[in-house]
C-alpha cells in the first residue's frame, strides 16, 4: 500500500489472465510474488486488446499506476493493490507450458522433473530453494563468527572410503587411469589440520554411488567441518550451538538442550541408531517373562521384545491384522506379531492365550508399565532382526497415531558408537564410521583381543529420526592408523598405496583433531517439514540417478571414448 498512486514499472511472467468483458485482469508473477494488472476496455481499448493477446508465461514489462483494489485478496502480500497499466512491452513470448505454473499444479512428478526450470517458477518450489539459501547464510554466519575458515578441497581425487561406491572420472592425460569424485572431503580436511588451519568448514558437494531413497541423492551437499586441539565435548558443544542458532534464525524455534544417548542404549530402547524421540513407545525386553512357558516361538527366540501402545487396546481385529501384515512385509522381515490387549473392563485378551494365563500376561503388562486400555505388541527372533522390525513397527505406529508432527523437533546426540562392525557372513571387519575414527582410550587394549567391543570417539546428531550429521575424533598417530587399516584387512602395501599420503603427513606434527559433517539437504528438508531432500535441490536426480531434464547420464561418442582410452567390451 506504500506505493499507492505511484507510477511503477514491473517485469515478470503472465501467470494467468481473466477476461471479464469490460475489464481484463492479469496476474503478473516475479520472484517477489503476484501483482494484479488491470486493463479497462472503455478507457484503453487498444491496450486491453493487447493484454488479451498475452499467453501464459509471456515475459512482459508494464508501466502503470498503483491503485487500491475494490475487492481485496488478503491471502497474498500484494492483494490490496493492483496496477492500472498504461504501457505493455512483450519481452518474450512463451509456448503454452506443459503444466500449470501455479501453487497447485496439474503436472505429474516426471513431467515437472523434465521441465524443472518451469517447476522452479512455482511458489512452493521457490520457497524451498529460498529457504535453502537462507539456511546456508545462517551456517556461514555462525561458522565465520566462530572463526572457521572456508576452504575448498578438490573434486578430482582418489577414493575416500565412506562406505559407498565411487563415481569415477577417466583421465585423458593419464590413459587408463581414473579420478574418483569425493564421497566426502574427509582426508583433505584432516590434512588441513596438519597444515595448521585449525577450524575449517566447507559447504560442499559429495558424491556417492549408492541406492537412492527419499533422503539420499547421488550428489548431495555436506556442511563439512574440522577442528584441531579439541576433544569430543568441544565438537558437540560447537555444533549443537550451530544447529540451535540455525533453527532460531530461520525457523524461530528454540531447540532444547540435546540429550545424549549411547549407541548401546539407542539400540536397546529403540532398535535404531537414529531414534525418533518425539514420542515414547520404548522397547521392553521380555525374555525372562515370556520364555519357558511352552510357547515354542518365544522359547527358541534370541530376543522377545515388546512395545506398549498407550490407549490402543480398542484396536480392531482388522487393525491388528494390518499391523501383522505390515511387520511381515519383506522390508520389515518379522515372522509374526503377538498382541496383548488390556481391555478397559479389566479382562486381558491376547493372541497367545493358549500358552499364557491371564496372571502371566498381567506380569508382562506390569513389566511394560501398561495399564487398562493399552495394547502390547511383541516380536521375537534373532536379536538384530527383531529390533529392526520393532523399530519399523514403532515408527509406523508413530505415523498412524499422529505422534510425529512436523513442527515438533526432538534432537539428540548418539554417542559411543562401536569402532567396527562385523560382516555376519564373511566375518570381515568394517569401520562403522570410517577408518580414520579413533578408538576410546579405555578400549584400545581390546583392539587385539575383542575388536568388535571397542567403542569409538564417534557421534551422530539425530533430529526426529533423521541422521543429520556424524563425525568423530580422528586417529592422529601413524601407528594407530596402520593398526586400524590392518584390522580392516588392508595389507601394509595396500594401506600405503591408498592412504600413504595421510600416514606420511601424520609424521610431521599432527595436532589432535576431530570434526563432523552434516547432510545439508537433510537439514533443509527437516526445517522445511518434508521427507524428500529432492525438493530442496534445484536440479535433483530421480530415483534411478538420472537427470531427466538434461538426459544424463548419457553415452559418449566414439571419438571421445577413444580420446579417453576407453574401450567398450563387446560380448
Ligand atoms: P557421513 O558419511 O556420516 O560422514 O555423512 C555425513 C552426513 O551426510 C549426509 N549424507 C547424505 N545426504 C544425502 N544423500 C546422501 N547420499 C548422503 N549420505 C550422507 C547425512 C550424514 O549424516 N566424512 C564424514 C564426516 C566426518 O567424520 O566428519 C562423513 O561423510 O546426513
Amino acid at each position: 500500500m506504500n506505493h499507492l498512486n505511484k507510477e511503477v514499472t514491473l517485469c515478470g511472467w503472465v501467470q494467468k489472465s481473466r477476461d471479464l468483458g469490460g475489464l481484463t485482469f492479469i496476474d503478473l508473477r516475479d520472484r517477489y510474488g503476484i501483482t494484479q494488472l488491470t486493463f479497462n476496455m472503455e478507457d484503453k481499448p487498444a491496450l486491453c486488446k493487447e493484454a488479451r493477446a498475452l499467453g501464459r508465461e509471456y515475459v512482459i514489462q508494464v508501466k502503470g499506476t498503483v491503485r487500491e483494489r475494490s475487492s481485496k485478496n488478503l491471502n497474498i502480500l500484494t492483494g490490496e493493490i493492483e496496477v492500472d497499466v498504461d504501457v505493455i512491452s512483450v519481452l518474450n513470448a512463451s509456448k503454452t507450458p506443459p503444466f500449470t505454473i501455479e501453487d497447485e499444479t496439474d503436472g505429474g512428478e516426471e513431467l515437472r522433473m523434465k521441465y524443472r526450470y518451469l517447476d522452479l517458477r512455482r511458489k512452493p518450489v521457490q520457497d524451498k530453494i529460498l529457504l535453502r539459501s537462507k539456511i546456508a547464510q545462517s551456517v556461514r554466519n555462525y561458522l565465520a563468527n566462530a572463526d572457521f575458515i572456508e576452504i575448498e578441497t578438490p573434486y578430482l581425487i582418489k577414493s575416500t572410503p565412506e562406505g559407498a561406491r565411487d563415481f569415477v572420472v577417466p583421465s585423458r592425460m593419464n590413459e587408463g587411469q581414473f579420478y574418483a569424485l569425493p564421497q566426502s572431503p574427509q582426508t583433505f580436511k584432516q590434512l588441513l589440520m596438519v597444515s595448521g588451519y585449525d577450524k575449517y568448514f566447507q559447504i560442499v558437494k559429495c558424491f556417492r554411488d549408492e541406492d537412492l531413497r527419499a533422503d539420499r541423492q547421488p550428489e548431495f551437499t555436506q556442511i563439512d567441518c574440522e577442528m584441531s586441539f579439541v576433544e569430543q565435548e568441544d565438537v558437540l558443544n560447537t555444533f549443537e550451538k550451530m544447529v540451535k542458532t540455525i533453527f532460531k534464525e530461520v525457523k524461530q524455534v528454540d531447540l532444547p538442550v540435546f540429550p545424549r544417548m549411547t549407541y548401546a542404549d539407542a539400540m536397546k530402547k529403540y532398535g535404531s541408531d537414529k531414534p525418533d524421540i518425539r514420542f515414547g513407545m520404548e522397547f521392553y525386553e521380555l525374555n525372562h517373562l515370556a520364555q519357558g512357558k511352552g510357547f515354542k516361538v518365544f522359547d527358541e527366540a534370541e530376543l522377545v521384545v515388546g512395545i506398549n501402545v498407550k490407549g490402543a487396546a480398542s484396536y480392531s481385529r482388522k487393525q491388528l491384522d494390518a499391523l501383522t501384515k505390515y511387520v511381515q512385509t519383506p522390508q520389515v522381515g518379522a515372522k509374526g506379531l503377538v498382541y496383548v490387549k488390556l481391555n478397559e473392563d479389566g479382562t486381558i485378551k491376547s493372541s497367545v492365550d493358549k500358552f499364557y494365563t491371564a496372571e502371566q500376561l498381567q506380569e508382562w503388562a506390569n513389566g511394560m508399565e501398561a495399564n487398562k486400555g493399552d495394547l502390547l505388541l511383541i516380536i521375537s527372533g534373532k536379536a538384530n532382526q527383531s529390533r529392526f522390525a520393532m523399530n519399523s513397527l514403532r515408527l509406523h505406529l508413530g505415523n498412524e497415531l499422529g505422534l510425529r508432527p512436523k513442527d515438533k523437533f526432538a534432537p539428540l546426540w548418539v554417542i559411543d558408537f562401536p569402532l567396527l562392525e562385523q560382516d555376519e557372513e564373511t566375518g570381515d571387519l568394517h569401520a562403522m564410521h570410517h577408518p580414520f575414527t579413533s578408538p576410546k582410550a579405555e578400549d584400545v587394549d581390546k583392539l587385539s583381543t575383542t575388536p568388535t567391543e571397542v567403542r569409538a570417539n564417534a557421534y551422530d546428531m539425530v533430529i526426529n529420526g533423521v541422521e543429520l550429521g556424524g563425525g568423530s575424533i580422528r586417529i592422529s598417530q601413524k601407528e594407530m592408523q596402520q593398526k586400524m587399516l590392518r584390522l580392516l584387512g588392508f595389507s601394509d602395501e595396500e594401506a600405503k598405496a591408498q592412504f600413504g599420503f595421510l600416514m606420511d603427513a601424520f609424521e610431521y606434527g599432527t595436532p589432535p583433531h576431530g570434526g563432523i559433517a552434516f547432510g545439508f539437504d537433510r537439514l533443509c528438508a527437516l526445517i522445511g517439514g518434508t521427507d524428500s531432500i529432492r525438493d530442496y535441490i534445484a536440479f535433483p536426480k530421480n530415483n534411478a540417478g538420472r537427470d531427466v531434464m538434461i538426459d544424463a547420464p548419457a553415452k559418449l561418442d566414439e571419438e571421445q571414448m577413444k580420446e579417453l582410452g576407453i574401450k567398450l567390451q563387446s560380448n
